[in-house]
C-alpha cells in the first residue's frame, strides 16, 4: 500500500465546518478519514456521505458495544453511507463480532475491526474493571477472538502491532491509533509510538489525529508524516 493510503487522519471535529476546513485543507494530500462519536454525533451522516462523494474512503470509529441485532443495524447503517472500515468493541464478545462481520458481508469492501483494549488503558485500569488479565494478554485474548469471529482486522496500539502481527498472519488488517512523531509529547497515549514503527513493526495503516489536525499546517504536518513513512 503507498504511504498516503496507509495514513488515516482522525476528523475528531466539534462541528461540520471544522471537519469541513480541515478536508478542504488537506485536498488531495490525504485519502481516507476516520469520522468518530464527536463528528458523527454533531455533524450527522451526512458528513460520511459527503466525505465519500469527494472520492475519500471512511473508516467509522463507533466502537460498538451492544446486542447483536443493534450492532449489525448499525454496519448496515454505516454500510449504506459508504463506510469502509467500522470498529466493534471486542470487549463485547463473538456474538457483536460475528454479527457486525455478517451484516458487513452485504457491502463488498467494508472491513470490520475489533479495538481490543483502548490505548489510554493500563494493567490498572483492567483490574479496575475486573479484567485480570494484562493488557498484553487481553489484547491478544481478543484480537484472536476477532479472527474466529471473522473480524477483517484489529486496531492496536503501537506497542502490540509486532505480537499481533505473528498472532494473526500476514492478511489481518491491523489498524495502529495512539501515533505521534518523534519529540511531540504523547499526550493522552499510554503506549506510544511513531507511526514509522507502527509500519515496520506490521501495522497496516495508522490514524493520525493531534497531529496534523492541531498543526499550525496541518497539509505540511500530514506531509511530514508521509515522509516518515516513505522508504
Ligand atoms: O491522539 P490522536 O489525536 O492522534 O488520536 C487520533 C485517534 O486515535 C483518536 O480519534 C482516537 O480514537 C485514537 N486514540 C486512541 N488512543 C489514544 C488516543 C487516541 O485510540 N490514547
Amino acid at each position: 500500500m503507498d504511504p498516503t493510503s496507509q495514513i488515516i487522519v482522525a476528523l475528531d471535529c466539534d462541528s461540520r465546518a471544522a471537519a469541513d476546513a480541515l478536508v478542504e485543507q488537506l485536498g488531495d494530500e490525504c485519502r481516507v478519514y476516520k469520522v468518530g462519536l464527536e463528528l458523527l454525533t454533531a455533524a450527522g451522516p451526512d458528513v460520511i456521505k459527503d466525505l465519500v462523494a469527494r472520492g475519500k474512503e471512511v473508516f467509522l470509529d463507533l466502537k460498538l458495544f451492544e446486542i447483536p441485532h443493534s450492532v449489525a443495524g448499525a454496519v448496515r447503517a454505516a454500510g449504506a453511507l459508504g463506510v469502509s472500515m467500522i470498529t466493534v468493541h471486542g470487549m463485547g464478545g463473538s456474538g457483536i463480532m460475528s454479527a457486525a462481520v455478517e451484516a458487513a458481508r452485504e457491502f463488498p469492501g467494508m472491513r470490520v475491526l475489533t479495538l481490543t483494549v483502548v490505548t489510554s488503558m493500563s494493567d490498572a485500569d483492567l483490574t479496575d474493571i475486573g479484567v485480570g488479565d494484562t493488557v498484553d494478554e487481553q489484547v491478544l485474548r481478543l484480537a484472536r477472538l476477532a479472527q474466529k469471529a471473522g473480524c477483517h482486522g484489529v486496531i492496536a496500539s503501537p506497542q502490540d502491532v509486532a505480537v499481533l502481527r505473528r498472532a494473526l498472519g500476514p492478511d489481518a488488517l491491523i489498524i495502529t491509533p495512539g501515533v505521534t512523531l518523534s519529540g511531540e509529547s504523547p499526550a493522552d497515549h499510554a503506549r506510544p509510538g511513531t507511526p514509522h514503527a507502527a509500519i515496520t513493526a506490521g501495522a497496516s495503516r495508522v490514524v493520525v489525529g493531534r497531529t496534523v489536525t492541531r498543526a499550525a499546517n496541518p497539509v505540511t504536518a500530514f506531509r511530514v508524516v508521509r515522509a516518515s513513512l516513505t522508504p
